[in-house]
């Protein structure tokens, strides 16, 4: 595993994403993942499977402390209690005492964002959230978070044909991990001509080849979501190649 370090903070590059994992399906990804050497899972209030997600985290046997965990409070819950309560109860689904990450899922729509960030502030006192971060974020409204918390985080839809140019350059030089959700454009990227002529070059798939250029950018995790063995190891093997700076352009080229 390759990791990103963001404020002295080491997280993991590659995570597992769980949007849509429900039930054992969702049980099982998690523990499966973890016992191939994932070491991060992203998950949310709204997908309404923390619970399962933490059962997976259990049945790994992994230690929670090697586990990078991320849930996400839902813009209906941004007011100050009902951020609060709704985390406490992420935190026991999650059969944890805390999650490494909890980010606002979307920008706020009417409560002032300065109140759930003092709640998540407080979470962050009591122990129950390491860190704080923000979710589909603009440049400017992340710039407007930071006056009430330090943030970690900005996760946003970024993959080889959406162009991230302005928060990648904003989380290079504000120190904040950009982390790519979609990263596979739903298993768009897996026929892609040109992915697959650089990948052939590497012997590894067109979507290894868009793990890679994102985990290979300065500041950026991906959180591939997949199921089966096969995809889950596939989308884990991109630490044992490296993408010229060539290539690195030809990928970016996608999205302009
Ligand atoms: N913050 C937000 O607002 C937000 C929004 C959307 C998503 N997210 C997070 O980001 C995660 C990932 O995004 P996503 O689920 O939208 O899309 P994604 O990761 O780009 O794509 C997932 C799809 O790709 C398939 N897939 C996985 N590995 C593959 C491989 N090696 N080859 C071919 N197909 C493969 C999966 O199938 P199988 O499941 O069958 O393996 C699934 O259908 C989510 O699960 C969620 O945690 C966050």
């Amino acid at each position: 595993m390759q990791y990103q370090t963001i404020k002295g903070e080491k997280v993991p590059s590659l995570g597992l994403g769980t949007y849509r994992l429900t039930g054992d399906a969702c049980e099982g990804a998690v523990e499966r993942a973890l016992g191939m050497g994932y070491r991060h899972v992203d998950t949310a209030q709204m997908y309404g499977n923390e619970a399962e997600v933490g059962r997976g985290i259990e049945d790994s046997g992994v230690e929670r402390g090697e586990v990078f965990l991320t849930t996400k409070v839902w813009p209906s819950d941004f007011a100050h209690d009902r951020a609060i309560s709704k985390t406490r109860e992420s935190l026991k689904k999650l059969r944890t005492d805390y999650v490494d990450l909890l980010l606002m899922h979307w920008p706020p729509d009417g409560v002032p964002l300065g109140e759930t960030l003092g709640a998540m502030r407080e979470l962050q006192d009591e122990g129950g959230v390491l860190h704080i971060g923000v979710s589909n974020f603009s440049p400017s409204l992340l710039e407007e978070a930071t006056e009430h918390a330090e943030i970690l985080c900005n996760q946003v839809q970024y993959h080889p044909y959406r162009n991230q140019a302005a928060l990648l350059a904003q989380a290079q030089e504000m120190d904040y991990l950009l982390t790519a959700y979609t990263p596979l454009s739903r298993g768009g990227v897996q026929g892609d001509a040109m992915l697959k002529e650089i990948g052939e070059a590497h012997g590894k798939t067109a979507t290894q080849v868009a793990l890679r250029w994102l985990v290979q950018q300065d500041k950026v995790s991906a959180i591939p979501k997949a199921t089966g063995e096969e995809h889950l190891a596939e989308n884990l093997d991109v630490f044992d190649f490296e993408l010229s700076e060539e290539e690195m352009d030809r990928v970016f080229s996608l999205s302009r």
